[in-house]
């Protein structure tokens, strides 16, 4: 009942648009007061249940997921193990599985059997479920590795300038043959790359000795009239430009050109075939890269713009159960620096400078971002070497606010 309430609080007063309402749902009495405090709130209900019959998957789970729970403090994980194994037991007795071809019919739902071997979708209301479907039947549990790193250092980023579409330095082309050992180190099988279509993440990719595919979706931010400028340039040429994006990074889009939101919304593709792919390495740029990071990090839409990402240095995630864990990874090529602080004024709060068209306009205000539960942090496995990733997305207003529910053994 807490989390329902927290549930309403969040749905109604701190603009909400989406909760994931996570328990064992399992009896049609326990589904049924939450379809009634749905309807008392106007709220709409999606029931995700995931079944799943496999003993290695279920004792896989239970070793990864619930035996670091608070629960399991201070027991040894084979008698925290024979715990959990009777807790299913007894869920198991009481347990009434989604009908959707009976006293189901109604209810929208989406069933995930054995980890996505099959699914069942009863009754898709909206934009958003069809989304959710579309989201599950993507992902995947199976171990992975996802390496992160930018082209090698650019003719551009000797000079300062940002965008474009130069080559690499010569420590750029160092960066490169250093990455080939670098993958080759890993032995990995089937590792993907990817890269923009830009010459010097091309360039980068052409050093390794594998195939590669090239994601225009991938190309750097577009600067628009600030391409090929330094930010000197751009703070003497465009000064109130330059204020405006030190203003609010995330938002600002470049007059002819885009904002970290708009990369957001580019890099969606991308991220879904990432969720579907396993081992990738992705050659991209400084702006993409922070939007990658930030969804596999869960990072804050105002965090973002300034994640740091250096020239020659390889980010190693691993996602896993709440969490992906990174390492940073340094080829020790050396290279200039393209990070640009947050400065100073911009961190004291809100500041007057506003032009509506240079971001996109707020569907509605955004919402709070809440921090997870304690339980849920203790047993997150990050070794960050970075400052702290999803973005924020800013949602779009619907009518009627939806609620997730989520019946699972
Ligand atoms: O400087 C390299 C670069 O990739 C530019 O091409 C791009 O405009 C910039 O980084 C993005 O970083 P920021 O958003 O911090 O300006």
């Amino acid at each position: 009942m807490a989390a329902l309430r927290d549930v309403k609080l969040y749905l109604t007063e701190e603009a909400g648009q989406i909760a994931v309402f996570d328990a064992t749902n399992t009896t049609r009495e326990r589904r049924g007061m939450i379809l009634n405090f749905a309807k008392e709130n106007g709220f709409k209900v999606f029931f995700i249940e995931s079944v799943c019959n496999d003993p290695t998957v279920v004792a896989t789970n239970v070793m990864e997921v619930k035996l670091s729970s608070p629960d399991y403090r201070d027991c040894n994980s084979a008698d925290a193990m024979e715990d959990f194994m009777k807790r299913i037991n007894c869920y198991q007795a009481s347990y009434q599985p989604l009908d959707p071809d009976d006293y189901d019919r109604e209810l929208s739902l989406i069933k995930v059997i054995d980890v996505g071997r099959r699914f069942l979708v009863n009754r898709v209301q909206d934009h958003i479920q069809s989304r959710i479907v579309y989201y599950l039947m993507n992902i995947h549990v199976q171990p992975r590795t996802i390496y992160l790193c930018r082209h090698g250092e650019s003719d551009f980023n000797l000079k300062g300038k940002i965008g474009g579409d130069s080559g690499l330095s010569n420590r750029g082309k160092k960066f490169a043959v250093a990455l080939n050992k670098f993958v080759e180190e890993q032995n990995l099988k089937d590792l993907k790359v990817w890269t923009s279509q830009l010459k010097r993440t091309i360039q980068t990719a052409e050093a390794l000795q594998l195939p590669y595919e090239q994601w225009k979706a991938l190309n750097e931010i577009d600067a628009g009239v600030c391409e090929e400028m330094t930010y000197e340039e751009i703070r003497e040429q465009h000064p109130e430009e330059f204020a405006l994006r030190d203003q609010d990074k995330y938002y600002y889009r470049y007059p002819s050109g885009e904002s970290y939101q708009d990369l957001v919304q580019r890099l969606e593709p991308v991220i879904m075939e990432l969720e579907r792919q396993e081992n990738v390495l992705v050659i991209c740029h400084q702006a993409v890269m922070r939007c990658l990071l930030a969804y596999f990090l869960d990072k804050s839409a105002d965090e973002m713009p300034y994640l740091k990402c250096p020239l020659h240095t390889v980010l190693k995630l691993t996602p896993m159960a709440y969490g992906c864990r990174v390492e940073s990874i340094s080829l020790n090529i050396d290279a200039v620096n393209t990070h640009r602080e947050r400065p100073e004024e911009a961190k004291k709060g809100p500041n007057p400078l506003m032009r509506r068209n240079s971001v996109t306009p707020l569907a509605s205000p955004e919402p709070i971002k809440k921090p997870r539960i304690n339980s849920f942090e203790e047993h997150v496995a990050v070794s960050s070497t970075l400052p702290g990733c999803v973005p924020q997305e800013v949602p779009t207003q619907l009518p009627g606010q939806p609620l997730l529910g989520k019946a699972c053994l």
